[in-house]
């Protein structure tokens, strides 16, 4: 078996995920990119160029099909499946909640929120024979704060919140943890997009630190938490975002 330990991140090809990615690289884990977009085909070749141990899997999390497609061709490559950082998540359309379509809204519940359980179900599959595992669930600052224009993707978050701390209850006895983090506001392509589409929300989310995070500062917490430092901790939501949550 390949000693290396084996993990998943999706959302991986950008963002907070891609530098998850690198982070994990650096480490020495074995890494399975999963996302929609296919640059994470020319990312895992180079990773393998530079001689480390990466994967690229085509995935749509919202696809419960695609997940498992994704779960098994990780333990067929690297052997076991003992991390997952589950980064894969859209933005919401950017309207008071009264404009919000049903299916507008059903869309960003599917991806960021119905994808998330779609990628536990499977990664805590894989893991629960070896007693051994651990998942961070990528929520938000968002999951706690009450944001402009963004009950969609603030309801999408907490959702993860709770779906984390029941399957943390769910596991701990199985020496799997599951935990969430929550960045705020975060230098990468989809904050730049919704500061376009939502002007209001700039206002609220330097506060207190007065920046926004390197994607690397939110990863660090991320790996931290799948590594051998959060082996005591289980069911957590840990906010990563400069104070977001107590200004
Ligand atoms: N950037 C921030 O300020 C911020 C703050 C809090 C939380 N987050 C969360 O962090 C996570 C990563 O966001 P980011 O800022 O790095 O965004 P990003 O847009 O840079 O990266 C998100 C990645 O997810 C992928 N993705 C989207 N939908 C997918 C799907 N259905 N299946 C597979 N892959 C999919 C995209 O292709 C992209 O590569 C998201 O869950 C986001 O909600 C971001």
């Amino acid at each position: 078996m390949n000693e290396r330990r084996s993990v998943i991140v999706t959302g991986g090809a950008s963002g907070i995920g891609k530098a998850c990615v690198d982070g994990l690289v650096a480490d020495g884990w074995a890494v399975t990119i999963a996302d929609r977009n296919p640059e994470g085909e020319a990312q895992a070749a180079a990773i393998r160029a530079a001689g480390g141990a990466a994967q690229f899997v085509a995935t749509d999390v919202s696809r419960d099909e695609d997940v498992r497609t994704l779960v098994k061709a990780a333990t067929d490559a690297y052997g076991q499946l003992h991390a997952a950082i589950n980064c894969a998540g859209i933005v919401g359309v950017s309207k008071p909640l009264h404009e919000i379509t049903p299916e507008e809204y059903d869309r960003i519940i599917a991806i960021n929120l119905r994808g998330m359980f779609l990628c536990l179900r499977h990664q805590i599959a894989a893991m629960l024979p070896y007693k051994d595992g651990a998942i961070v669930a990528v929520s938000s600052a968002a999951a706690l704060k009450g944001l402009p224009w963004s009950s969609d993707y603030c309801s999408s978050k907490a959702g993860i919140d709770g779906l984390v701390r029941g399957a943390a209850m769910d596991y701990a006895e199985h020496n799997l943890r599951i935990n969430a983090i929550l960045p705020g506001a975060t230098i990468t392509p989809m904050a730049m997009s919704s500061t376009n589409a939502n002007p209001a929300l700039a206002k609220t989310r330097t506060r207190p630190m007065e920046r926004m995070a390197d994607p690397s500062e939110i990863a660090a917490a991320a790996i931290f938490l799948v590594g051998k430092g959060g082996s005591f901790v289980t069911g957590i939501s840990m906010p990563v975002d400069g104070g977001m949550v107590i200004a």
